[in-house]
């Protein structure tokens, strides 16, 4: 059992996260600001603190958890409001993650994990699969924020010893997706479909994207912690999946057709995303597990239910 921090937690993947942390044994406590999360998704077994990343309290919380090792998963995910705001994202995404990591550097934390991103760090890569080792060139201000902190834990490291597994996740989806996320879209076509409501298609829905279920994400994740492994992790499926596609799977997983409506692509979006995963399985012995039809069909049962109970 170990003591563990996880920022976001009441977010989409990091409460999941804390339900496995949770369920390991350890001991898990969650800062979060809910701007995106939710406090129901919390695990009760977890201690809550309602609070901002880049604020004076998070000292408190480090002093009186003392955490061993840290999840850092709370951002500004959404693309499109870093184009619009980058000072904003620039302010939750580094100088908040700054703030998370002075808090580990001073209170004796001994590993933190970041959740960044192989998507929107690659930018538009002409290796496809793209490897850690292809030079980031982000096309939007979200990718360029967590490439700096990336860089930022990897001079944490060399100056403090604070070691670090960043891992870069491609497009997750499943169960408490944030509908307006970064990779929200089978999130969204699901959330509307099961409704009966029209979803919008940004772009021709040739674009694509690499789906990854968010068990086997957070299964990374949990590997994470136990490894020597200071560099960059690509978690995905490893296939590349049109959104027309995606609109097909959901159809055919509901068995009846969705309504979409179509609009100009959005800024900062790329055109093609898919991660080469053979450092994930070599390093942390991972491979995505969950196929696209086996989690679209579990995060549609999810949808229902959530529905059925009037959430
Ligand atoms: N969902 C994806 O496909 C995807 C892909 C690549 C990377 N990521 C990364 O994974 C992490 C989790 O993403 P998610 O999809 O679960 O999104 P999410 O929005 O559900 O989770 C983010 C959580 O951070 C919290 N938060 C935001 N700003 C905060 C602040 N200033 N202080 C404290 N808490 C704050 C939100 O309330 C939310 O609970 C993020 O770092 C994201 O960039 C996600």
């Amino acid at each position: 059992m170990s003591k563990i921090l996880v920022t976001g937690g009441a977010g989409f993947i990091g409460s999941t996260l804390v339900d496995k942390l949770i369920a390991e044994g350890h001991r898990v406590a969650v800062i979060d600001d809910l701007s995106s999360g939710r406090e129901d998704y919390v695990n009760p077994a977890a201690k809550f603190y309602r609070a901002d990343i880049g604020s004076s309290e998070i000292e408190e919380i480090f002093k009186s958890e003392k955490p061993e090792s840290v999840y850092h998963l709370a951002a500004q995910i959404e693309v499109p409001k870093s184009m619009a705001d980058p000072v904003r994202d620039n302010r939750i995404n580094v100088l908040g993650g700054l703030n998370i990591l002075e808090n580990c550097r001073r209170h004796g934390v001994k590993k933190i994990i970041f959740s960044s991103t192989g998507g929107a760090i690659y930018g538009d890569a002409e290796e496809i699969p793209t490897t850690e080792s292809f030079p980031p060139y982000p096309v939007s201000f979200y990718g360029i924020h967590k490439l700096t902190f990336e860089k930022y834990l990897n001079c944490y490291y060399q100056v403090y010893g604070l070691d670090y597994t960043i891992l870069r996740f491609a497009n997750v989806y499943g169960p408490r997706q944030f509908k307006g996320g970064e990779a929200g879209v089978i999130a969204i076509f699901i959330d509307n479909a099961v409704k009966g409501s029209a979803s919008v298609q940004y772009g021709d829905g040739r674009q694509t994207r690499d789906f990854v279920y968010v068990d086997d994400v957070v299964r990374a994740l949990s590997l994470s912690k136990d490894i020597e492994c200071r560099g960059e992790i690509n978690i995905g499926l490893g296939s590349e999946t049109s959104l027309l596609d995606i609109r097909r799977d959901i159809e055919k997983a509901l068995g009846q057709p969705i309504i979409v409506k179509e609009a100009p692509a959005k800024e900062g979006e790329q055109r093609r995303s898919c991660l080469n995963c053979q450092r994930a399985k070599n390093v942390l012995d991972w491979e995505a597990a969950v196929n696209l039809e086996e989690g679209i069909k579990r995060t549609i049962a999810w949808a229902k239910s959530r529905i059925a109970q009037d959430l």
